[in-house]
């Protein structure tokens, strides 16, 4: 591992002759060790041999790797590991105190990494909860008062709780932000700036994330203590085992080559995106007119109707989930075959993350976008940043346009290396098909201390690629998030 200058380790591979690392080399505790045996780890990612001797030294990190790699086991096992010498049976609150908080943008993905931390501490008595907003306060509030050492929290509804003193942080020694990029732009910033004023400063800070747009590089080292700064693949970079197809084809023409995609690629589980909450409804009530059983998640759905759809697509209930941004980032939908880009985002950061729901762990994906003459340059802006052309695909003849020529094929067609795995795989995978996802994101609106309501308006789209609001982290801007 190489350390530059300003702090930063270099993804070089490991020198050719020296012993491949194992959890057990990175010196995590047998508690740990037996917890990721248990879930089929047979050795660590390349973000985590780089993240977890850092982390157990105590050092801020700023970890960038690729959608799918395992960076929730990058910080957390380290992060239990600290915690481990404490951890107590107790019932007494003061025994469990909050030592780690984990701040995510969506209330999906804190369920999520509340589950891993739940999972990964098996072996070990720590509490963990959980709290985002959509759910009664009232359980919250009495399993925070119970005492939990890891809590996972969307910030609107952490403030919530602060508002009505129902959590205490002032003896939080780690905090994470997962999706960092995401939870340092415009729309969190005011209610991030909030809690950090309620942290002791002493704390070690982790910031995660497969994106790093280079304005929130710059505001991460307002908040982090000489970080060191770990990236495992070329900055932004998207999954290695995704294929990405590209069809061009007129607005109007969109929903029925969704609909030939769907059936002649036998598609069993496909997450499809869309940018408006209103156009996920409107597509997935098409498409149930069309015979293809399909459910939308968005931010104006309540949280039951939000979990039951994901859920229901997780178990391969409902083969289509036609979902906003908010399920663009961290969902982990085990063995998910099929994203596909009813409309591009407009931040080519969210390409990275959306076409990341596929190809995980080890799984290979496809990424099938519907590109409509409009959306061009939204396009030419994702291309840009992942610094080669996607492989466009045929449009049927039917279904083409001549108003909207198809851009030069590539001359043989571009396919991801199908390298192996950057990471153990998973236990028996078999096969990789066949079950569907997940929905939606947003954050907006001010802060406002409330107790459960619905969920704040998606995000207006932002237009090209270096217009993701970042804001200064002590100077504040327009708030929208989700709570
Ligand atoms: N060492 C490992 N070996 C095998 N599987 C692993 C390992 N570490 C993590 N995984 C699995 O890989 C999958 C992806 O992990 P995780 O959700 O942490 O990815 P991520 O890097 O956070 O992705 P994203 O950027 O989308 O949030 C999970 O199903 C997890 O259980
Ligand atoms: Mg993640």
């Amino acid at each position: 591992m190489t350390h530059t200058q300003d702090g930063a380790v270099s993804a070089q591979p490991e020198p050719s002759g020296a012993p491949k690392p194992t959890f057990s080399t990175l010196g995590l505790i047998p508690e740990l060790l037996r917890a990721v045996a248990d879930q089929g780890y047979t050795e660590p990612t390349p973000i985590q041999v780089k993240a977890i001797p850092l982390i157990l030294q105590h050092r801020d990190v700023m970890g960038a790797a690729q959608t799918g790699t395992g960076k929730t086991a990058g910080f957390m096992l380290p992060l239990l590991q600290f915690l481990a010498p404490q951890a107590s049976t107790s019932p007494s609150p003061a025994r469990h105190p909050i030592r780690v908080l984990v701040l995510t943008p969506t209330r999906e993905l804190a369920a999520q990494v509340e589950e891993s931390a739940r999972t990964y501490s098996k072996y070990i008595p720590l509490r963990t909860a959980v709290v985002y907003g959509g759910v009664d306060i009232s359980p919250q509030m009495k399993q925070l008062h119970a005492g939990v050492e890891i809590l996972v929290a969307t910030p609107g509804r952490l403030l919530d709780h602060l508002h009505q003193k129902s959590v205490n942080l002032s003896r939080v020694e780690f905090l994470v932000l997962d999706e960092a990029d995401r939870m340092l732009d415009m729309g969190f910033i005011p209610d991030i700036k909030r809690i950090l004023s309620v942290l002791p400063s002493q704390r070690q800070n982790l910031l995660f994330s497969a994106t790093f747009p280079d304005e929130v590089r710059r505001l991460a080292k307002e908040l982090l203590r000489s970080p060191v700064t770990i990236e495992v693949a070329p900055r932004n970079a998207p999954a290695d085992l995704v294929t990405h197809q590209v069809h061009l084809v007129p607005l109007l023409k969109k929903r029925s080559l969704l609909v030939r995609l769907i059936r002649s690629r036998d598609m069993r589980q496909v997450l499809i995106f869309v940018r408006m909450k209103r156009d996920a409804n409107r597509l997935a009530r098409q498409l149930q007119q069309d015979g293809v059983v399909a459910k939308e998640i968005h931010s104006d759905r309540t949280q039951a109707e939000r979990m039951q759809a994901l859920e229901d697509f997780k178990q391969g209930k409902v083969p289509v989930l036609v979902a906003t941004d908010i399920a663009a980032r961290g969902l982990d939908i085990e063995e998910l075959p099929f994203v596909i880009n009813f409309e591009l985002p407009h931040t080519p950061e969210d390409y990275v993350h959306r076409i990341g729901r596929t190809g995980r762990a080890g799984l290979p994906g496809e990424a099938i976008s519907l590109v409509s003459p409009d959306e061009v340059k939204f396009l030419e802006d994702i291309e840009r940043m992942l610094k080669r052309k996607l492989p466009q695909a045929p449009v049927p003849d039917s279904l083409a346009d001549s108003r909207h020529p198809q851009r030069p094929r590539e001359t043989r067609r571009e396919r991801e290396p199908r390298r192996p795995p950057a990471r153990a795989p998973h236990p028996p995978r078999t096969q990789p098909a066949a079950q569907p996802s997940p929905s939606g994101f947003d954050f907006s609106k001010p802060y406002e201390p409330s107790s459960p309501k619905p969920e704040p308006a998606a995000a207006p789209p932002t237009h090209g690629r270096h217009h993701r609001p970042t804001a200064a982290l002590l100077g504040g801007g327009p708030v929208k998030r989700e709570k």
